[in-house]
């Protein structure tokens, strides 16, 4: 799904046009910032999540602070229709090889799927704003409606260390 850059240009003017936006964290206002902390310590968030333990307004704070000086970390806030949708973040980009891993969580509050659009959009940074060839997602083996999502966007399994399994696509053939 969505392996050319002319479907994904295609694509992207049309979420755009259905009132798709994108916001990066280092933009976000303190009523922006408290929603998402409020989304990544949901349980039914971060269960997914390396760290489990909830995240303190502070260490939130701080961690978007640092964001403005990161140059291998980028992390968005989406929008459809002024409704806030999710959030898609990029890790150890290697700008180099051009390959990053990613995350993604949607608003828990939402009862509608989501999956599609962020990992869309999220494709769609990587290849046409931060020009990167290789995604690579770390997820939970009891993850299953990631797994289904990163597999139904033809992600490649890699492999399995513990409960973790490694997925990986190639953006630019
Ligand atoms: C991963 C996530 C963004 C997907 O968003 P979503 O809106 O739940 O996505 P969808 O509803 O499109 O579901 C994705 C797939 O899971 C399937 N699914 C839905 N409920 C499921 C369930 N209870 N068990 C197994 N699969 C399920 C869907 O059918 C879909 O698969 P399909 O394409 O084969 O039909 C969202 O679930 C989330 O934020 N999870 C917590 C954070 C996370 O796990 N992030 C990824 C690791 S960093």
């Amino acid at each position: 799904m969505f392996n050319e850059s002319a479907d994904r240009a295609r694509l992207w003017c049309y979420l755009l046009s259905q009132g798709l936006e994108v916001k990066n964290f280092v933009f976000l206002s303190d009523a922006e910032k408290k929603l998402i902390l409020s989304w990544r310590n949901n349980p039914e968030i971060s269960r997914f999540m390396f760290r489990k333990s909830p995240i303190s307004f502070e260490e939130h704070n701080f961690f978007i602070s640092e964001l403005f000086q990161s140059n291998d970390r980028f992390y968005y806030l989406l929008f459809k229709k002024d409704c806030p949708i999710g959030v898609v973040n990029f890790n150890k980009v290697d700008w180099k090889k051009r390959i990053a891993k990613f995350g993604l969580y949607k608003n828990p509050k939402l009862a509608i799927s989501v999956g599609n659009v962020l990992l869309f959009v999220l494709e769609f940074l990587a290849d046409f704003v931060l020009n990167l060839s290789i995604l690579m997602a770390e997820v939970f083996s009891y993850n299953e409606k990631a797994i289904r999502l990163y597999r139904r966007f033809n992600y490649e399994f890699c492999c399995q260390t513990g409960d973790i399994l490694i997925f990986k696509k190639c953006l630019k053939r």
